[in-house]
């Protein structure tokens, strides 16, 4: 048996976390088990290092940034997606390794392809099928964030290189679809509703 892997995408505020949710409640159905889960984080030793990541160091190089994402998310992979995907759950990711391909590849200006082979060592086959990525202008993202986090208060250019990352990635990257965030949480949950259900349940 093998599940799906669908992460959510976008920058800082676009409403990832909300419409992940909303969603994993959609498509509960019968006897498919949904599963949400947060990068970074999602396990002890994920959790532990979202702290230093975004809450207690300001001086990180954008390296060991990188590979503490790519870290968090290899412990994610082996330790929760990888049983959930063999066990036939859907696992739905409020981020995933897309987010270190815009924010470190893009903003930090690591490179894309590189950041991709880092983090492919630690994912093996475990890569999300799908990756909706919710768009909003940056500006409103920043509206929409409570208290930013170190990486989110960096400010709007940091959010505009990111938001333009995802469209390049998207011009060889078939699993990169997007979603208009800026409407009503009921309409972008029901879009994204629909592009998973035309990708991953009806095409197969
Ligand atoms: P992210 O996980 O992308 O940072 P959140 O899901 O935490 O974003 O949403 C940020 C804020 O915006 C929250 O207060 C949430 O309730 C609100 N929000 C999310 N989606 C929408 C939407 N479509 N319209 C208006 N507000 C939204
Ligand atoms: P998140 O908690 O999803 O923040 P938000 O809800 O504001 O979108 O992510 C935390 C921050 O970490 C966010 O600024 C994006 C950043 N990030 C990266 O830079 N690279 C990554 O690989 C991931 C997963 C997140």
């Amino acid at each position: 048996m093998s599940g799906r892997y669908i992460a959510f995408e976008g920058i800082d505020g676009a409403g990832k976390s909300t419409v992940a949710e909303a969603v994993a409640e959609e498509l509960r159905s019968g006897e498919r088990v949904v599963v949400t889960v947060r990068e970074p984080g999602g396990t002890p030793v994920g959790e532990a290092i979202r702290e230093i990541l975004l809450h207690s160091h300001d001086d990180l190089e954008p390296w060991s940034e990188a590979l503490l994402f790519a870290a968090a998310r290899a412990q994610l992979a082996a330790e929760t997606v990888a049983p959930l995907l063999d066990s036939g759950a859907w696992v739905l990711s409020d981020r995933s390794v897309y987010s270190s391909l815009a924010y470190q590849g893009a903003g930090r200006g690591l490179g894309i392809d590189l950041v991709r082979t880092v983090n492919a060592a630690g994912l093996g086959d475990v890569w999300p099928d799908l990756v909706v990525v919710l768009e909003l202008d940056a500006t409103a993202g920043l509206a929409r964030q409570e208290e930013p986090d170190r990486i989110g208060g960096e400010g709007i250019a940091l959010q505009e290189q990111v938001a333009a990352a995802y469209r390049q990635i998207a011009e060889t990257d078939a699993r990169v679809v997007f979603v208009d965030g800026s409407r009503s949480l009921t309409e972008v949950v029901r879009d994204s509703v629909a592009v998973i259900r035309e990708r991953l349940i009806e095409s197969v």
